[in-house]
C-alpha cells in the first residue's frame, strides 16, 4: 500500500471549530503525537476548512489557538514536528485550486460526509463545502505526504486524495504525487457519547455531560465517567459480548485506548465485574492521563503569543517544503511565470 518512491512523510490535520473533545485526543492528537520521532510528521490546524461552514471571527482565532495547545499539552514537540496554521501557508489554496480543477464532480458527488453535512439543505450549503476534500488532498499531496493518520469517517477522503494524484500523474504524464496510505488503527477511533453509545461525540452536541473536553479538570471528568450512560448487565467475559452494547463497548474502548492497550486487555481484567466497580477505575484512569493536559493546555491558553510564534515558526517550515512542490506542479502544469 505505502508508496516507497517517496520518502514517509506524515501530514494530518484538525479543524479549530469549537472546543476539543475525547474523540480528538484519542482519535488523533495522540496518535499524531505518537507517530513524532518515526518519520518527519507536519501537523496542520486547518483554519481554511473550519470556514466551511459559519465561523466567528474572534472563536475562530481562539479555537486556532486551542486545537494548537491541544497538540502541544499532549506532547506535541516543535523541534520534532512542524506545527502549524493552514491559513499561513498560502499553497494550501493555491494547489487547492488546481485540484478542484482535477477532481470530476462525480467524484465530490460520492462524498458521505458531504452528504451527512448537506442532508436535504444542499443549495443552501457553502461552494466551499462541497470542495472541500480537493482541498483537503491538496493539504496532503502539498508535503508529498505518504502517511495520513485520520478516523474512519475521513478514509474517504484520503481515498479521493489517491484518485486526485492518480488522474494528475496520468494527465501530466509525470510520476510527481505519491499515493497516500490513510492510517487508520487503536482501538478508539471512533468514540462515542457518554450519553448515547450509538452517536458520535461531538463538540456541539446538547449536554455538555455527554463528552469529555479537553479543557475539563480532573472533578469534570470523574464525574462525566461515572454518570456515563451502560446498560444493566455486567462486564462481558470476551471482547463479543461488547458486540450489541454500544455504551459498555465505548467505555472499554475508551479504557484500552487512554491505557495503550486493547479492549481484549481490559476484558480479561474486568472481565464479569459490575459497573460500581469499572466506573471508577475508568474515572481515575482518564484522570491520571487527561488531567495533567487539561492543565498544561490552560498554561497555553494563558500565553497566546508563544502559541502564535509556534504556529508562525511551524508555517515558515511548512512553506519551506510546501513551495518547491507548488512551484514544480506550476510548471508541469503550464502556468508563466516570469
Ligand atoms: N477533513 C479532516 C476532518 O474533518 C480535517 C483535515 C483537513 C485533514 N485536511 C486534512 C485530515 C488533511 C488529514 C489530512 O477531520
Amino acid at each position: 500500500m505505502t508508496d516507497t518512491n517517496f520518502t514517509p512523510r506524515v501530514f494530518s490535520g484538525i479543524k479549530p471549530s469549537g472546543g476539543l473533545q475525547l474523540g480528538n485526543y484519542l482519535g488523533a492528537i495522540k496518535r499524531f503525537v505518537g507517530m513524532q520521532g518515526q518519520m518527519e510528521t507536519v501537523y496542520c490546524v486547518v483554519d481554511m476548512h473550519a470556514i466551511t461552514v459559519w465561523q466567528d471571527p474572534a472563536e475562530l482565532a481562539n479555537a486556532t489557538r486551542e486545537v494548537a495547545a491541544g497538540y502541544l499539552a499532549a506532547g506535541l514537540d516543535p523541534s520534532k514536528s512542524i506545527l502549524f496554521n493552514q491559513s499561513q501557508v498560502a499553497a494550501h489554496a493555491e494547489l487547492g485550486w488546481i485540484f478542484n480543477c482535477v477532481a470530476r464532480v462525480g467524484w465530490m458527488n460520492r462524498m458521505t460526509q458531504f452528504k451527512d453535512k448537506a442532508g436535504s439543505n444542499v443549495e443552501k450549503q457553502s461552494l466551499g463545502l462541497y470542495a472541500y476534500p480537493a482541498l483537503m488532498a491538496a493539504d496532503i499531496l502539498l508535503y508529498h505526504a505518504t502517511h495520513v493518520p485520520v478516523g474512519e469517517d475521513q478514509k474517504q477522503h484520503v481515498e479521493l486524495t489517491r484518485d486526485i494524484a492518480k488522474k494528475f500523474n496520468h494527465d501530466y504524464k509525470v510520476d510527481f504525487f505519491p499515493k497516500t496510505t490513510p492510517v487508520i488503527d487503536g482501538p478508539a477511533t471512533r468514540v462515542m457519547n457518554l450519553r448515547d453509545g450509538t452517536k458520535k461525540m461531538s463538540k456541539s452536541g446538547e449536554s455538555d455531560m455527554e463528552r469529555i473536553n479537553m479543557t475539563d479538570d480532573a472533578d469534570k471528568i470523574a464525574k462525566k465517567f461515572k454518570k456515563a450512560k451502560t446498560d444493566p448487565e455486567p462486564l462481558p467475559e470476551t471482547v463479543d459480548g461488547l458486540a450489541d452494547r454500544p455504551e459498555a463497548r465505548n467505555l472499554v474502548e475508551i479504557y484500552a485506548s487512554l491505557n495503550d492497550a486493547t479492549p481484549a486487555d481490559v476484558i480479561n481484567e474486568y472481565a464479569g465485574a459490575q459497573w460500581g466497580r469499572f466506573k471508577p477505575a475508568l474515572a481515575d484512569l482518564a484522570v491520571a492521563k487527561l488531567a495533567p493536559i487539561s492543565t498544561e493546555m490552560a498554561r497555553y491558553m494563558d500565553d497566546p503569543a508563544e502559541i502564535d510564534r509556534i504556529l508562525g515558526d511551524g508555517a515558515g517550515r511548512a512553506r519551506a517544503i510546501a513551495e518547491p512542490i507548488l512551484r514544480k506542479t506550476y510548471d508541469i502544469v503550464g502556468m508563466l511565470r516570469s
